[in-house]
């Protein structure tokens, strides 16, 4: 797998990163998140630059982010600004900061050349937020499986009747007679259900859409309610929001939001939500089936071993298939600097 370098990645939720440093590794890179006491997030390499302490086991402090073995602090900048030993810190002690981009409660990083990070190029979420009490509920979760293998789950719900059969129990042959077509646009890919009713037309309403955008975002969206089969009450539920990055080859950060409308469901909605979605739906369904699948691949190239693939694939297939195209355009040109590779 060549992933993507020159992009922006989602590397957390703005409330994951507080007043304590945030160790995550993204791309194969161990990374320290923290938010100075002025509310700005920084990232840096989470290795000190004296003898390679983890800066996570330090502190946020005035001025910056303090390692704990020896007390050297760095700005936001990554200058050392202070030495316990010397009045003048050591310029050489210097961290080179990680470009992020804050925004709409998204924090992104831009995992390629620094010069080409453009914070225009953020993925733009704004428009999740559609009325004034629109609302997300938050979830992140490790998978133990490579980002692609989640693309390929979030392009495909046609695996939910039978791997959500205990949990989102949606009618078992809700697919048997839907119609399936793949939309190819410039830069993303879209698969579209639509279903019939009991007349066997194919109503307005009664559709379900996964839309792939590189590197590593899903948007599904749905005009029917899964479990009854009936349109969606307005303003519950407008999408669901679902963002991969690379942990390392085998692994991948998984964040997801639910958007709902708050002024419109229960108090203990969100909660409630994140419970089915993140340890039922995820947790005890699709993270271990995936974890199978990775285990089973053993490192091979999915299109090298043959998938007998069948036409609700089209989706997923279609949306690997960009995924490789792109990286195999950035590989003709130079390599970003800056992250180790996970290309196999
Ligand atoms: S290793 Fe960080 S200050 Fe010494
Ligand atoms: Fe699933």
């Amino acid at each position: 797998m060549t992933l993507l370098r020159n992009c922006w990645y989602m590397a957390a939720w703005s409330d994951e990163v507080g007043p304590a440093p945030l160790a995550r590794r993204l791309l194969n890179e161990p990374i320290v998140f923290f938010r100075d006491i002025n509310g700005q997030v920084a990232a840096f390499p989470d290795r000190c630059p004296h003898r390679f302490a983890p800066l996570s086991m330090g502190q946020v402090v005035e001025g910056g982010i303090q390692c704990r073995y020896h007390g050297l602090r760095f700005d936001r900048t990554g200058r050392c600004v202070y030495s316990p030993y010397s009045d003048q810190p050591p310029a050489r002690a210097s961290l080179a900061p990680i470009p992020l981009v804050e925004r709409d409660g998204f924090i992104w990083f831009w995992a390629g050349n620094v010069e080409a990070a453009d914070p225009a190029t953020v993925p733009d979420m704004a428009f999740l937020f559609q009325t004034p009490t629109t609302d997300l509920v938050r979830m992140h979760v490790t998978q133990r499986s490579s980002f692609l293998l989640g693309i390929d789950n979030l392009m495909d719900p046609s695996h939910v009747p039978s791997l959500h059969a205990d949990s989102l129990a949606p009618p078992p042959d809700m697919f048997r007679h839907a119609r399936y077509s793949v939309i190819r646009e410039e830069g993303r890919v879209t698969s579209l259900w639509r279903f019939p009713d009991a007349d066997g037309e194919f109503p307005d309403h009664q559709w379900l859409k996964a839309t792939y955008s590189p590197p590593g975002t899903v948007l599904t969206s749905a005009g029917l309610d899964m479990l009854s089969g009936a349109a969606l009450p307005p303003g519950i539920l407008f999408y669901n929001l679902h963002v991969l990055t690379p942990e390392t080859a085998t692994s991948a950060h998984y964040f997801s939001a639910d958007i709902y409308d708050r002024a419109k469901v229960d108090p203990d909605f969100a909660s409630q939500r994140a419970a089915l979605l993140l340890d039922q739906v995820f947790g005890e369904e699709d993270d271990p089936i995936l974890a199978g699948i990775e285990a089973r691949m053993a490192g091979e190239d999915f299109f090298a071993l043959n998938p007998a693939l069948l036409p609700i694939d089209g989706g997923a297939v279609e949306a690997r298939r960009l995924h490789a195209r792109l990286s195999e355009a950035e590989s003709r040109t130079a390599r970003p600097a800056g992250f180790d590779t996970l290309n196999t």
